[in-house]
């Protein structure tokens, strides 16, 4: 590997859980290690890329070689910083988990246990980062991840068609795969075509898909 497949290239990965916060100790996660999402921006560098990666909430160490690491911990935060990175990048790979709510108010105070009721938590929705980079006339190749218990190869490829992604890698959640487990397993989609990738680690995985995002966007935008 080396080989050089995105030399030039600048490619936005976002990566890890967000934190939406409830009050100054409490906050609504994920359980996104964030390490398919560094293994890509690894994978992206090794093929030649200047890679910017934003990072939600995750004690990872940076790849060595990144051009430029962005830590953030909401997911409005997310948003603001992969539109910025991504007005000049030519792929977006979208490796974060992304809360689809915040609480529609962050309490100054810690809130205080009510003994005897119970509480209720308004929930406002996010923004879609990868929607609103598809709405762009001007936007970069855009690669999703799906990550699904059940229905994976159906969910993914209404997600490729309804956010307008040029690629996705669907994967199933559960069984010592996904989320806090070290190895995966992926199905690639992107209009037209498809492509299972079996169960490794996820270093190999990210390679592996690195290799095909670059093959696709040479097939596509080149
Ligand atoms: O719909 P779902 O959250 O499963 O879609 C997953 C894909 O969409 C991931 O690539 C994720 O990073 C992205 N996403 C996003 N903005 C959100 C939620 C998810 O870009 N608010």
């Amino acid at each position: 590997f080396g080989n050089g497949a995105l030399r030039g290239l600048k490619v936005v990965v976002s990566a890890g859980p967000t934190y939406e916060d409830i009050d100054p100790v409490r906050f609504i996660g994920n359980r996104s290690s964030g390490k398919m999402g560094f293994a890509v921006a690894e994978a992206a560098v090794h093929a030649g890329a200047q890679v910017t990666l934003i990072a939600g909430p995750v004690g990872l160490p940076s790849p060595a070689g990144l051009r430029q690491r962005v830590d953030v911990r909401s997911a409005a935060q997310m948003h603001a910083a992969v539109l910025a990175a991504s007005q000049d990048a030519q792929i977006y790979i979208a490796a974060a988990a992304v809360g689809d709510y915040r609480p529609a108010e962050v309490a100054d105070h810690k809130i205080k246990k009510q003994a005897g009721a119970d509480l209720t938590l308004q929930l406002a929705e996010n923004p879609d980062i990868l929607g609103s980079l598809s709405a762009q006339t001007v936007h970069p190749f855009l690669v999703g991840f799906a990550a699904e218990t059940h229905d994976v190869a159906a969910y993914a490829q209404d997600k490729l068609k309804r956010k307008g992604l040029d690629m996705i890698a669907a994967n199933q959640v559960g069984g010592g795969l996904g989320f806090e487990a070290a190895d995966n397993a992926l199905q690639l989609f992107w209009p037209g075509g498809s492509l299972s990738l079996a169960r490794a680690n996820k270093d190999e995985l990210a390679r592996q898909l690195v290799a095909q995002v670059a093959e696709r966007y040479q097939a596509v935008r080149a």
